[in-house]
């Protein structure tokens, strides 16, 4: 890996409004794979273990500043914006007066930390770094503008440049890296009379190349790197790249996916061998699936985890849950937070579970909500039951042992709890603990009027 020069202090300019998003939203808050654009910049920044992280912020600043909840950032205020040098000025005092600093971008965010690396290294202890592309249609970018030897010595603004230099192909990507205490000079220096009325970052270039300092170009790794945010669109098609590159990465470590223009996960999808998943599944935060793990068309699943060989069927949502190996979750089954089905359950269609845990092989097959629970192994839950845990007040426990087996349409009203090995005849009301074995009955007798006549219409 090439040296980095030390000490590094990033800037991530961020205090745009982003206009054309048409959102109340900041910007960079927007999610890209789920988390704020931002939030990737800062990640691919971290990469370089820099002694310094500097965002600087203006536009909605408070909001942008929660969205990000990682420590280790200081936060610079530009309260007008007034263009990108004088973004960077501002994030100036907060820099340390020495080494090495590189500009970066809040709203571009699949910048790879091995470009970052490969420009800081070519900035070397005092040399200008221009990260730089050439591009077949570089309208709305600035232009590097070179002379008769090939050295930059400028940077024009499209507004700015004239048909000469508009049909300049190289431009600037934005990022670039300088000595701390050379480009505090340059800033200083910077004027606004331009098209825009701006300070210009961009006009350190000419400052630099006027000191005769040498500037250095590189180009991305991937033309797509350099890629901005400023539409919903772009946004869009950032996440469709990001979301195929995700699916390539699973499809190349064996992972069989049904479509990879079909899957979404925004957070980490960790898979084991033989894993599939079927189309328009969403993995959300941390997930896990263990070897052999079968999931369904249409399954969303947060932060869990899914033991080896077990199928999740279509359309379930499992959230902050552990599921054991060898289980068979939905379809239709909702699994929420707090959940731990240990191996060999079977939760089936339209079966509610939330805060519980399930023994060994306890089923809840069909239309039942089970929710602060403590089920045993061995269970049968029957179709139509519930625990009725909340009194309207406060939520209530309910216990149902080892090997108890629980009829149709039993409502069980907590707390409660059933003992080890006890059966529950169906549409029973259980208000108080069932014993141990037995067989427990609450409904009413069945009696039926002969010649009953059912009322008709006139
Ligand atoms: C800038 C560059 C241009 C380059 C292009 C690449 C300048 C003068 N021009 O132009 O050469 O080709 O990026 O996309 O730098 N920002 C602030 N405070 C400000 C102004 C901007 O934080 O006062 C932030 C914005 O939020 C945005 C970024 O800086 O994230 C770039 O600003 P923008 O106005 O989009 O610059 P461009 O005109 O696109
Ligand atoms: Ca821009």
């Amino acid at each position: 890996m090439t040296p980095i020069p030390q000490p590094l202090q990033v800037v991530i300019l961020a205090a745009g409004q982003g206009k054309r998003m048409h959102s109340s939203l900041p910007k960079v808050v927007h999610p890209l794979a789920g988390r704020p654009l931002l939030s990737h910049v800062i990640d691919a920044a971290r990469e370089l273990a820099p002694e310094t992280l500097c965002v600087v912020v203006g536009h909605a600043a408070e909001a942008v500043r929660r969205s990000i909840a990682a420590d280790g950032i200081s936060w610079a205020v530009q309260e007008r914006q007034l263009g990108t040098g004088h973004a960077v000025l501002q994030a100036m005092p907060h820099l340390r007066d020495e080494g090495m600093v590189l500009v970066l971008y809040g709203d571009v965010p699949l910048i790879a930390p091995q470009t970052l690396r490969s420009l800081v290294a070519a900035a070397g202890d005092s040399d200008l770094a221009l990260l730089t592309q050439e591009l077949a249609d570089p309208k709305g970018y600035g232009r590097i503008v070179r002379d008769p030897a090939g050295r930059v010595v400028r940077i024009v603004e499209e507004k700015d440049a004239s048909a000469a230099e508009r049909a300049i192909r190289e431009v600037n990507t934005g990022i670039l890296a300088a000595p701390r205490r050379r480009l505090a000079a340059w800033l200083a220096a910077l004027r606004n009379d331009n098209a825009q009325g701006e300070y210009y970052l961009t006009d350190v270039v000419a400052a630099a190349a006027a000191d005769a300092t040498r500037i250095e170009t590189r180009h991305p790794g991937a033309p797509h790197e350099c890629l901005g945010v400023n539409s919903k669109v772009e946004l869009a098609s950032l996440e469709r790249r990001l979301q195929m590159n995700e699916a390539s990465r699973l499809l190349e470590s064996g992972v069989t996916l049904a479509d990879p223009a079909r899957i979404d996960v925004r957070g980490e999808l960790v898979c084991g061998r033989d894993v599939t998943i079927d189309v328009n599944c969403i993995f959300e935060g941390r997930v896990s699936l263990a070897d052999g793990v079968r999931i369904g068309a249409n399954c969303i699943l947060r932060d869990a985890t899914v033991g080896a060989r077990t199928e999740v069927k279509p359309f379930t949502l499992i959230e902050e849950a552990a599921i054991g190996a060898d289980a068979r979750i939905g379809p239709y089954a909702r699994i929420r937070p707090g959940t731990t089905l240990a191996d060999e359950v079977h939760v089936g269609n339209f079966v509610e579970v939330k805060a519980s845990t399930f023994g060994r092989g306890s089923k809840a097959n069909h239309l039942a909500y089970v929710g602060d629970s403590s089920v045993g192994s061995a269970v049968n839950i029957g179709a139509g039951t519930i625990t009725c845990n909340y009194d309207g007040a406060s939520k209530h426990r309910t216990v149902i042992e080892d090997d108890v087996h629980i009829g149709s349409d039993v409502q069980l009203v907590a707390p409660v709890t059933v003992g080890k090995g006890a059966t529950i005849a169906a549409g029973a009301t259980i208000v108080k603990d069932v014993p141990p074995g037995g067989l427990t009955l609450t409904e009413a007798k069945q009696v039926t009027k002969p010649g009953w006549e059912r009322p008709r219409k006139k």
